[in-house]
């Protein structure tokens, strides 16, 4: 079984392979690009970049319908504890954890901030997720920093999940460079559109490492 990524829509990501199914970044309810019901997401784990509202979104109700783990830094999953769901994997940056089957979600650095309705949340992180020998490196929501280039060649990432869309994050020229220090095989912008202060034209985001593919939301693309 072949490796399947979704897209949908702003950071929300699921990832499938043949045991194992990472969703990151569950905002899908008040997600106004998102076209699926939380409730029809199936998955083995839920995976948190950091704790902003248009990511955590609908992570803890996804994960107890899915009697799933919420792996996210360790601020996130005590507070997702707290709330009643108490199947947590913690980490934070430069760890990663197994999930069995040869498979992992690694834990990267992130240049933002990470609170949840006020609260703090811990270290914003990219997530590296390999599963069935595919990665893929969900970026989070970050600013440009060189060591991309390091994690590129750490990781070799056959997909990268680059947020575009300014403002709160790399704009589409910064995310180019991206892009380009991260090499990974094909490279899809995310984190843009979803309302007005961060539409961009996802057309500006171009690599000469990468191959870009725009997704749209609900859209999914084999991975490898
Ligand atoms: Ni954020
Ligand atoms: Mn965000």
């Amino acid at each position: 079984m072949s490796v399947e990524l979704t897209w949908f829509g702003h950071s929300a990501v699921l990832v499938q392979g043949a045991q194992h199914a990472v969703l990151v970044d569950p905002f899908i309810t008040d997600n106004p690009a998102a076209t699926v019901d939380p409730g029809d997401i199936t998955c083995t784990h839920v995976a948190l970049t950091h704790g902003h509202e248009d990511h955590f979104g609908d992570a803890i109700e996804i994960a107890k319908a899915n009697d799933a783990p919420l792996i996210g830094a360790y601020e996130i999953t005590n507070f997702v504890s707290s709330q009643g769901h108490e199947k947590v994997e913690p980490g934070n940056p430069g760890g990663k954890i197994e999930l069995g089957d040869g498979n992992w979600v690694a834990f990267t650095q992130a240049f933002h901030s990470s609170s949840y309705h006020g609260q703090y949340m811990g270290m914003p992180c990219g997530l590296v997720i390999q599963i069935d020998g595919k990665r893929i490196y969900h970026l989070g929501d970050t600013g440009i920093f060189s060591d991309m280039a390091l994690l590129g060649e750490i990781y070799q990432p056959d997909v990268a999940l680059i947020p575009i869309g300014d403002r709160f994050t790399m704009g589409p020229e910064l995310a180019s460079r991206a892009a380009d220090m991260i090499g990974a095989t094909v490279s899809v912008p995310i984190h843009y559109g979803t309302w007005p202060p961060i539409e961009v034209d996802p057309e500006h985001f171009q690599s000469t490492r990468s191959r870009v593919q725009i997704l749209q939301p609900g859209e999914s693309m084999t991975v490898g």
